[in-house]
């Protein structure tokens, strides 16, 4: 349990490196259940998540290794097809073995997933998506765990995600790659991180396109073969570093920069008064000019604003003139750092838009909206950011305390550094290279 110690109003400046990204590096993994040959991946992060399914799929058989970024994994399945409990239960996409092991050993123990706390997370769209190709899944409430099997294998199908689901869709792929037939996923997530596993399971001898922008489709093949691979920087990272260039009056150089996935990002970053600039094809520019306006934002999957980009934007509005609403519309409760941002001066609001049928409007289930919910917050900027005594409770959560530290007056305590851990490589060393007055703490010295 770290602590970070922060003593903002520095204006970063310099060029910062982008690690590999987080939300490929899990996935690329998790194919390493799919073929005996050796997976070699590059520009793996160093992040909690990653290590959590590393020890996830040693408890499976797969024997991997490190060597500074780059990871290998050779499977070597020993008939166990139970991810342990004390690990599976703290990362949402342990889960995500499920496909490869039925598809190849007709039998999968998946506990209820864990990760970040960001709303109910529930895996029905996967469960109901396997069960339609053959799989029989059975849910223990008294153990927590999903008991599947496939006695006759997975068949391919069409299946239709009415609701937008990005490891839904990558862990339909990953057990469709060995499954009889052709798969047909309509309604699937269009996040580049999905593109990506494509790629990568199609250099292991997979059969899987793109068909429109929304469909994709496999063709089963009978075996899968070793593969090398460099995982493309993290652009959730390079929204992060653009948003810390602005609230602390900075300028900051990405390196990987992956500016073209993007727009939607940058489109709001430029309206309200941020800056980028196009060095060259893999490094962009950001900082700030002189006013920062409020612009309303609305969370939608790729191509749209995303999910994981609010909270920074949060911090973003604190410091522009205006009113800007952010709706969450994919998560139904991803407001963790209100209460947090609100201890430093932060003016914010919940509001309640109107919303048409909230149950198609939303991406999760509406059922898992509760009386008194709301998915939308207003904040009035802009305010001057003071220090506190704040607490992480999540991934984006974190980084969005950590921005604000930065940007605010004075010495700030940030408690629950494991959480921006998860997705951050050595943020603390990075910011500190650009500037920043940053500390980590154990816990017990604090
Ligand atoms: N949902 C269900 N049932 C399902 C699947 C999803 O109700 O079976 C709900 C979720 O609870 C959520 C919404 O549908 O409200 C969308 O969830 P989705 O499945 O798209 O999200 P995810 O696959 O769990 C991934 C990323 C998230 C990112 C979202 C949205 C990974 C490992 N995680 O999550 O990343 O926010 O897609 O793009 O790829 C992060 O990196 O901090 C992070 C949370």
């Amino acid at each position: 349990m770290d602590t970070f110690i922060i003593t903002g109003g520095k204006p970063l400046k310099g060029e910062v490196t982008l690690g590999g990204a987080k939300n490929v590096a899990l996935k690329l993994l998790v194919a390493s259940l799919l073929t005996e040959e050796k997976l070699v991946i590059e520009n793996v992060p160093e992040i909690r998540d990653v290590q959590l399914m590393i020890e996830v799929l040693t408890s499976l058989g797969v024997k991997i290794s490190r060597n500074g970024s780059t990871v290998s994994a050779q499977n070597g399945h020993t008939n166990q097809s139970r991810v342990p409990l004390d690990i599976g239960a703290r990362l949402r996409t342990s889960s995500m073995v499920i496909g490869p092991l039925l598809a190849r050993y007709g039998e999968a123990m998946i506990p209820n997933p864990g990760g970040c706390r960001i709303g109910a997370r529930p895996i029905d769209r996967h469960i109901n998506a396997l069960r339609n190709m053959g799989a029989v899944i059975n849910y223990r409430s008294d153990d927590g765990y999903f008991y599947a099997s496939a006695p006759k294998g997975l068949k391919g199908i069409s299946y239709d995600f009415s609701k937008n689901s990005h490891t839904g869709t990558e862990t339909i792929i990953l057990a469709a790659v060995l499954a009889k037939g052709k798969t047909i996923i309509k309604g699937a997530a269009e996040e580049v991180e999905v593109d990506e596993l494509i790629t990568f399971l199609n250099s292991m001898g997979a059969n899987v396109i793109r068909s429109a922008p929304q469909e994709i489709v496999i063709e089963g093949v009978a075996s899968l073969r070793g593969a090398q691979h460099r995982i493309m920087p993290d652009r959730n990272e390079e929204v992060t570093f653009a948003i810390a260039a602005a609230v602390t009056g900075g300028r900051i150089i990405v390196n990987g920069s992956q500016r073209q996935h993007l727009s939607s990002f940058l489109t709001a970053f430029t309206k309200a008064g941020g800056i980028y600039e196009e060095i060259d094809p893999l490094r962009t520019r950001y900082s700030r000019g002189a006013d920062l306006k409020a612009v309303d934002i609305e969370t939608k999957p790729h191509p749209g604003f995303m999910t994981d980009w609010q909270a920074p934007w949060a911090v973003l509005m604190t410091q522009s003139i205006g009113i800007a609403t952010i709706h969450e519309t994919v998560f139904e409760n991803r407001f963790g750092y209100v209460e947090e941002l609100r201890k430093m001066g932060a003016q914010i609001k919940w509001t309640d838009p109107e919303v048409n049928r909230p149950e198609t409007f939303y991406n999760f289930n509406w059922e898992d909206h509760e009386d008194g919910d709301h998915h939308a917050i207003c904040i009035h900027g802009p305010t001057k950011l003071h220090n506190a005594i704040l607490t992480m409770n999540d991934l984006r959560a974190g980084a969005t305390l950590v921005l604000a530290a930065l940007a605010a007056e004075g010495q700030s305590v940030l408690h629950g550094v494991e959480h921006i851990d998860r997705g951050y490589e050595k943020i603390e060393e990075r910011l500190r290279n650009l500037g920043a007055i940053i500390e980590r703490h154990k816990e017990e010295t604090v």
